[in-house]
């Protein structure tokens, strides 16, 4: 909606408001504008819409009048309840909860699956380990152990070695709690773990009968650059971890996924650590409303960022190349002889497109998202073309 007033104000249609129901083909109509169908912004950063508080009170009664949302009380019933039967089909476990935070479901379930046992297993660039406060180490009494400096994963060669050197570097037995794996990593730029290496990570976890976590924040993401089903890299984990804003439009949340036995201790869990929340059905409602269709939209954001950049790659002093073992983001690189600032400010206010502000080596990461099917190729592409 706001975008859409703005586009009203800024047009010369914002003369002609009684003709609002002529909007897309007046829009369509219109000559070498470039005008983006129905004002909507194309953002390349993120991982997918974020709305804005009216789009999103908008979107919710609309999803509420074609069938009416029911709400939770503390997470049960409701929306709440429908959003983790899905869940637990989508991922294949048993069963799944909802949760206020994604920091939560990651500690939660990496103390659930390690009990008393203490060294926990993580990638050094990995949300549990450099972005939780250290819950794991305060709250939990867990030592995280971290692999791979630098890297987006550890190999599983890595791990067998960093644990079975255990013996020789500390005298005293703590037992291994859990081995937890981000994947895409954020701190990575969203490269991934191949799925091969996942497999073999998994199978000897099993062969020494120790846990595995999935933070799959970004899980979706993955899937669509990898052709990965999201439920093939789920059977690899004990437990799953999938956010709810990142791509599927609620304004917070996250989804646990895992055995029975395991997501029943979570309420008493949840509520312990004060994040047991009354109502939490206006995040559960716009997952689950999100949901349907999310798998198609990522393979076609996918699609529609190549042809993108195939055509911007055309363009002199433009470079754009995917990241090896890469997602979503992309790096764009410019030649000196183009203004960074400029080409970001002419994008943003005259072609509705939203870049990141280039570093002083006139680089910038291009994030692939569902709202760059908002306007057709040709359409981003000329944008950079006349903003340059
Ligand atoms: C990989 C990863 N894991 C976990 C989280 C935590 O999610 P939340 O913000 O819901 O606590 C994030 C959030 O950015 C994340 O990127």
């Amino acid at each position: 909606m706001i975008n859409r007033r703005h586009f009203f104000k800024s047009s010369a249609l914002a003369a002609l408001p009684m003709a609002l129901p002529l909007l897309p083909n007046l829009a369509g109509a219109m000559p070498a504008a470039n005008v983006p169908p129905m004002g909507k912004t194309v953002k390349f950063f993120g991982d997918g819409e974020m709305f804005e508080p009216g789009d999103y009170i908008q979107l919710l009664q609309e999803i509420h009048a074609a069938n009416p949302i029911t709400k939770d009380r503390y997470g049960s019933g409701g929306a709440v309840e429908a959003l983790e039967k899905k869940f637990a089909t989508i991922t294949g476990k048993q069963k799944a909860v909802y949760m206020a935070s994604g920091t939560m479901a990651n500690q939660l379930a990496i103390a659930a699956l390690s009990g008393e046992k203490s060294k926990v297993f993580v990638q050094d660039t990995s949300h549990v380990f450099r972005d939780e406060a250290d819950a794991a180490q305060s709250i939990f009494n867990k030592r995280l152990v971290p692999l791979a400096p630098g890297q987006a994963y550890f190999t599983a060669a890595q791990l067998q070695e960093a644990i079975e050197s255990l013996p020789e570097q500390e005298v005293f037995s703590t037992g291994i709690g859990a081995v937890s794996i981000e994947n895409p990593v954020r701190r990575s730029q969203g490269q991934m773990m191949p799925i091969g290496e996942i497999e073999k990570v998994s199978s000897y976890c099993k062969s020494k009968g120790i846990k595995l976590h999935l933070d799959g924040a970004r899980i979706y993401s993955a899937s669509a650059w990898s052709g990965v089903p999201i439920a093939k890299y789920a059977a690899h984990f004990d437990t799953v971890y999938i956010s709810l804003y990142k791509y599927l439009g609620a304004s917070a949340g996250a989804i646990l996924c895992g055995d029975k036995a395991l997501i029943d201790g979570m309420q008493h869990l949840m509520k312990v650590h004060g994040g047991s929340m009354y109502g939490n059905w206006t995040n559960a409602a716009m997952a689950l409303h999100r949901l349907d269709g999310v798998e198609q939209r990522m393979k076609e954001a996918k699609l529609r960022g190549e042809e993108v950049f195939v055509g911007l790659n055309k363009i002199d002093g433009i470079k754009v190349h995917l990241l090896k073992e890469g997602t979503n983001i992309y790096v764009l690189e410019l030649s000196k002889n183009i203004d960074g600032k400029k080409l970001q400010a002419s994008l943003n206010t005259k072609h509705n497109i939203r870049i990141g502000m280039p570093d002083k080596t006139n680089k910038v990461h291009l994030s692939v998202n569902e709202t760059l099917l908002y306007h057709p190729a040709s359409n981003v592409i000329n944008s950079f073309k006349q903003s340059i």
